[in-house]
């Protein structure tokens, strides 16, 4: 099946960014519609489901291939389709963690849910459905049917072809429980970011982060068995300062020594609350000495503010910077649980390569 009409989802907020980066980076396709968090683009010629977005901003898209608001329409239409797998989720309705308290993610795609697995309690619970194939999550080349919740009664559906440049979660969303100990918030963002990208990190192995506190990153890499510096003035959590394999600097990272820090360092990862040509400059002076042959850094896990967002129009400019710094390769996402912010995932040459997912896009890549 073919259609010229391609959905999106993304943040709520990043929609104008989103419609800059299709029309710089795919002319072709013209914007058709949008509500928070959802839109759509139609391009001259249909489509297939394994097109491919070159887009930091959309989580996950396809190509769109029809509506209904009558959820006794879903089951009979997804019948029709000889789809592996079906993806029921709804648009974002908020801001990342503006979400009023009683706001239950799930309620609008529930009916639909409900049509095509039956009524169950936890609506969260079961985002992945599973038809036609053993497997809950999708592989290479799976045909994924998306029945998204666009409204509270209206259900759009959508079709992609999952490859690894894609998010395997349904509307590019994993569910990520959040431990009790966990400090922050950022536990979930690092444990997400991990997901995405794939980065092969192992214990054992060594990670920088500046920006630690007060300590949710740091304290899902010492659940990983990684031994970690922490660069911050602020205060580290407790959970996390007495943790073993955990060194706090509390200095700003500009008074850090880079001999200060070990001579092997494989990770190193940054979320400071600043503009991102701070962040760029920090990486810039303690990486070179870490991406030498004797540092054998892996990669790169930075976090960049756009405090506006124009800002998003400069991603391609700061992949080329991080890849001017010694980088193999770079690429750019918005993960769901960042706010108004994305992620720099780099590898150097002594990790292994990308996979297909970096490898397709001008857009949110650059290769040395
Ligand atoms: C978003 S928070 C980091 C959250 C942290 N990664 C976590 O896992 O909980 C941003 C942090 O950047 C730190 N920061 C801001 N400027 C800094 C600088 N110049 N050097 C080091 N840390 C800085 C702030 O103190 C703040 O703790």
């Amino acid at each position: 099946m073919e259609s010229p009409f391609l959905w999106t989802v993304c943040q709520v907020g990043a929609e104008p960014a989103l419609k800059r980066e299709i029309a710089r980076e795919h002319p072709e396709l013209k914007f058709a519609y949008s509500r928070p968090g959802f839109v759509t683009f139609k391009a001259p010629t249909a489509l297939a489901p394994d097109f491919e977005l070159h887009s930091v901003f959309a989580r996950a898209y396809g190509i769109s291939i029809g509506k209904t608001r009558d959820p006794g329409e879903i089951a009979k239409y997804a019948a029709t389709l000889p789809a592996h797998l079906t993806h029921v989720f709804e648009r974002d309705q908020y801001f990342p963690g503006d979400e009023p308290p009683d706001f239950v993610r799930g309620r609008w795609a529930e009916p639909a849910r409900a049509a095509l697995l039956g009524p169950t309690s936890h609506p969260a619970s079961q985002p992945s459905l599973v038809r036609g194939s053993a497997a809950v999550r999708p592989t290479d080349g799976d045909l994924v049917l998306d029945v998204i919740a666009v409204e509270p009664q209206e259900w759009w559906f959508g079709l992609h072809t999952h490859s690894d440049s894609r998010s395997a979660d349904p509307g590019g969303r994993p569910e990520i429980p959040m431990p009790a100990e966990a400090p922050s918030r950022a536990y979930i963002k690092l444990e997400e970011a991990l997901r995405r990208t794939g980065a092969p990190l192992t214990a054992g192995q060594v990670a920088v982060e500046i920006g630690s506190a007060p300590g949710g990153a740091s304290f899902a890499l010492l659940e990983r068995g990684l031994t970690v510096i922490g660069i911050d003035p602020g205060e580290m959590a407790p959970a996390v300062l007495r943790h073993p394999r955990f060194k706090h600097i509390a200095l700003p990272v500009a008074r850090v020594a880079r001999e200060t820090l070990p001579e092997r360092v494989d990770w190193l990862l940054l979320d400071m609350n600043v503009a991102p040509s701070v962040s760029l400059f920090s990486v810039d002076r303690l990486a070179h000495r870490l991406l030498g042959e004797r540092g054998g850094l892996q990669g790169l896990l930075l976090t960049v503010k756009l405090n506006e967002w124009q800002l998003a129009d400069e991603i391609p400019a700061m992949l080329e910077h991080v890849r001017a710094i010694g980088f193999r390769e770079a690429y750019a996402t918005q993960l769901a649980h960042q706010r108004q912010e994305i992620l720099i995932y780099a590898t150097s040459a002594v990790a292994p390569p990308l996979s297909s997912r970096a490898r397709t896009s001008r857009a949110h890549r650059s290769r040395g």
